[in-house]
């Protein structure tokens, strides 16, 4: 009796640590950011308590993150089996940069800062099984596969910012979120903390800006496009005291990160306004704004608004040690300053020929300030309007024309540009994603991004310091959702900004991230899954048209239906791409031997009369949104309804644009219709007028149309044209732009972007 009950006890734990040693097998080698050179050798280290620690103290910071973490896991050291050695090395030229070797006796890492050890580590810590990291974890001894690693970033700015104003965070998820930037050797934090809805830094001189600037009555309910807006009657807001962002900055520099605090101005300065009447140009009341965009209420160009500044950037600047103070600079509407006596004042005072320059004279203002305390100001790129102040630093967020501008003319940058950077836009096409801001922004994109524009040469190349994922926080409420947003995104900008680009390649990226998932998982982040979604072409080729379908992931089966069912583990298999000459509905999605992985995806394919014809148009679609081209206009397949960034729509930036459809045999036609984004916040105008021409068939004949487009201000808006059944050989569509945005809208006085869809004829 006894006997057997011990022999079960046995038999219990040896099962127990097997499958425990199953669960922790050596680590496959799948970095990310992907190192430089990686060179996999033979053997496994064995981590332990007997893994003896040696260290150079130049290297102490890192070595002091690597015992917060290894100390709790096998408890204190006991005996010396092996080694794992921190060595100051001077010939690793680069601050960052870090060499790893790991063989059976001894881990080496080599750097010639703590920084450069911190990122072996990250790497070293990548090479352990997620669990590593987890509270509470718990272990005998951890092996670790025998590699060579030499590796250091490509650019020295490596980025992510948090917008605190629309929705704040908790200080322990700052940190979570400063964390997981320095896991993917990301070392800038820019720290969005004021806006017109909400000042987030506590000012001990100006109490009302904790009391009244930090709160708003009341927030939007659905999106801003949603008409009429409803609020949902509940006061929101706070600042983080000093002494928290205190906590905040120190727990940064444990993690190698620099904290970038960005205090705005001119505009978006509604929220100070609100408590201090008197800094605005009217010096009427206004509330903390309850609801998102650009509004007029920005500072005064008075002597009392550069004192008040002074005095606020006097309190951040001792409570952030960075080189770098972001001053906003962006969506500043100059409709109060055009009345305001003071600023009419200021303008002929200081011989500013408008109310750009003086813009212009406001950040320099400001720049000299911060200068004489030995810091140094970034702004968005609207700082370039009337003139860049002297030291400046741009932050390129509206294209990349900024940063072209600021880099030729010898000033730094930072590209952040919408098209690829915008964390807050969507991230995939299927349409019960939450509610986003609008855009869309694919992992596929972000990893594609190259932060150095074309535009320069090598020499002035040197001026791009690296770029950044940004993270607006308008429709992020929660946590979770903002950790939705950012990850993976952020995964892939980290490769964008370290990893050289004979290291990146999409599709090994996403291998990597299917395995760093349960790392993702293990740090409890809400990171979005999108892996399983299908990558989709239509193709015509001599008249004929078929259809792909792609995974990107190694390992799966795609399965699908033409007859509108559900996909199951019955469908048929896709091998090879489908021939199509009729509408269809096709419906897939991936699955492993056991179910199905990823959401089914839908599309209808509408093989209207144009489809697999010739098309042209006069002007290269906007290469951040050249969707799959002109021919994407004709391919049966219609845009998302609210993302205009997907691969269906093409974007045109201020341009009229000629389109031209050639039938090999003349079709029969009685209708075309297409239809245009309207995205205003996003600065994207439907046109007012298009124009048809049509070549026909008898007699060569051309007849022209010029239509009017009904706009409702609608996300969307379709144009129908009719017409009595006609043989064309060639139809000709004049899209006009709309022309420059006006006052009082969010990108005013710039040009308006065209966005079109499938042209569908029939
Ligand atoms: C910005 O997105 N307004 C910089
Ligand atoms: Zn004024």
């Amino acid at each position: 009796m006894h006997f057997k009950k011990n022999v079960l006890i046995l038999f219990l734990l040896i099962t127990f640590f097997s499958c425990k040693k199953e669960e922790l097998q050596v680590v496959n080698p799948q970095i990310i950011p992907a190192p430089q050179n990686q060179e996999i050798t033979e053997g496994e280290f064995l981590l332990s308590s007997g893994t003896e620690l040696i260290y150079d103290v130049e290297l102490k910071s890192a070595v002091d993150f690597w015992k917060s973490i290894v100390t709790p896991v096998f408890g204190q050291n006991t005996r010396k089996s092996n080694k794992i050695r921190f060595v100051y090395d001077k010939s690793i030229e680069n601050s960052e940069g870090y060499a790893l070797s790991i063989s059976p006796e001894i881990i080496k890492i080599n750097a010639n800062s703590s920084k450069g050890a911190f990122y072996g580590l990250q790497t070293l810590i990548q090479l352990l099984p997620p669990e590593f990291v987890q509270k509470d974890f718990k272990s005998e001894g951890l092996k670790i596969r025998c590699q060579n690693i030499k590796d250091k970033p490509q650019f020295a700015y490596r980025g992510m910012h948090l917008d605190v104003s629309r929705h704040m965070f908790s200080v322990d998820f700052i940190k979570k979120y400063i964390d997981a930037m320095a896991m993917l050797k990301m070392n800038t934090f820019h720290w969005h903390l004021t806006d017109d809805q909400g000042w987030r830094v506590e000012i001990k001189k100006y109490p009302e800006l904790n009391t009244i600037s930090a709160f708003r009555n009341e927030t939007l309910i659905g999106h801003y496009s949603d008409q009429p807006h409803q609020f949902d009657g509940k006061k929101y807001g706070g600042v983080y005291t000093q002494a928290e962002i205190k906590e905040v900055v120190t727990f940064a520099e444990s993690r190698m990160i620099t904290v970038i605090p960005e205090i705005e101005m001119p505009g978006h300065s509604q929220a100070v306004i609100a408590a201090y009447p008197e800094l605005g140009c009217s010096g009427e009341q206004v509330d903390v704004a309850t609801k998102w965009g650009v509004f007029e209420d920005i500072y005064c160009t008075k002597d009392e608004t550069f004192d008040f500044l002074e005095d606020v950037l006097d309190e951040v600047l001792e409570l952030f040690p960075s080189q770098y103070i972001h001053i906003g600079g962006d969506e500043a509407p100059k409709t109060r300053w055009k009345t305001c006596k003071d600023c009419q004042v200021r303008i002929n005072a200081e011989g500013l020929k408008n109310e750009h320059e003086l813009q212009n004279y406001f950040i320099t203002r400001m720049e000299k300030y911060l200068n004489s305390k030995g810091r140094q100001i970034i702004g968005w790129d609207e700082i370039l309007e009337g003139g860049l102040a002297p030291n400046a630093t741009v932050m390129s967020w509206r294209g990349t024309n900024g940063a072209v501008e600021a880099a030729k003319s010898g000033h730094y940058v930072v590209m952040t540009p919408t098209s690829h950077c915008y964390f807050d836009y969507y991230q995939s096409d299927n349409e019960d994603e939450p509610t986003a801001i609008g855009g869309y922004l694919p992992l596929e994109k972000v990893y594609g991004f190259n932060p150095i524009p074309e535009e320069l040469n090598a020499e002035e190349a040197k001026y791009v310091m690296g770029a950044q994922g940004n993270v607006w926080t308008e429709y992020m409420p929660t946590e979770d959702h903002v950790e939705y947003m950012a990850f993976p995104r952020m995964l892939a900008m980290s490769e964008v900004v370290w990893s050289t680009s004979e290291n990146k390649n999409y599709k090994g990226f996403v291998s990597r991230l299917e395995n760093f998932h349960k790392r993702l998982g293990v740090l409890d982040i809400n990171y979005a899954n999108h892996l399983y979604e299908i990558n989709d072409e239509m193709i015509s080729e001599d008249g004929e048209s078929f259809y792909k379908l792609e995974t990107l992931t190694e390992g799966k089966d795609i399965r699908y239906t033409l007859d509108g069912n559900e996909p199951t583990l019955n469908s048929e298999i896709y091998t090879s791409q489908i021939p199509v000459s009729e509408s269809v509905e096709l419906k897939a999605a991936v699955f492993n031997v056991e179910e199905q992985l990823g959401k089914t995806f839908v599309q209808n394919i509408n093989y209207h009369k144009a489809v697999a014809a010739k098309i042209t148009i006069d002007k290269t679609p906007h290469k951040a949104y050249s969707g799959s081209g002109a021919e994407g206009l004709i391919n049966g397949i219609s845009g998302s309804d609210s993302r205009y960034g997907d691969k269906e729509w093409l974007g045109f930036w201020g341009e009229d644009i000629i389109i031209t459809i050639n039938f090999e045999t003349p079709k029969e036609v009685s209708s075309i219709s297409t239809r245009f984004h309207n995205g205003k916040g996003q600065w994207i105008y439907a046109p007012e007028q298009i124009g048809f021409s049509f070549k026909l068939k008898e007699d060569g004949r051309t007849i022209n149309d010029i239509n009017l487009i009904k706009n409702n201000n609608d996300l969307i808006v379709n144009h129908y044209y009719n017409m009595e059944a006609t043989f064309v050989s060639e139809i000709e569509i004049v899209v006009k732009n709309y022309g420059t945005i006006p006052d009082g809208k969010q990108g005013a006085g710039n040009k308006a972007w065209t966005f079109i869809d499938e042209i569908i004829i029939n």
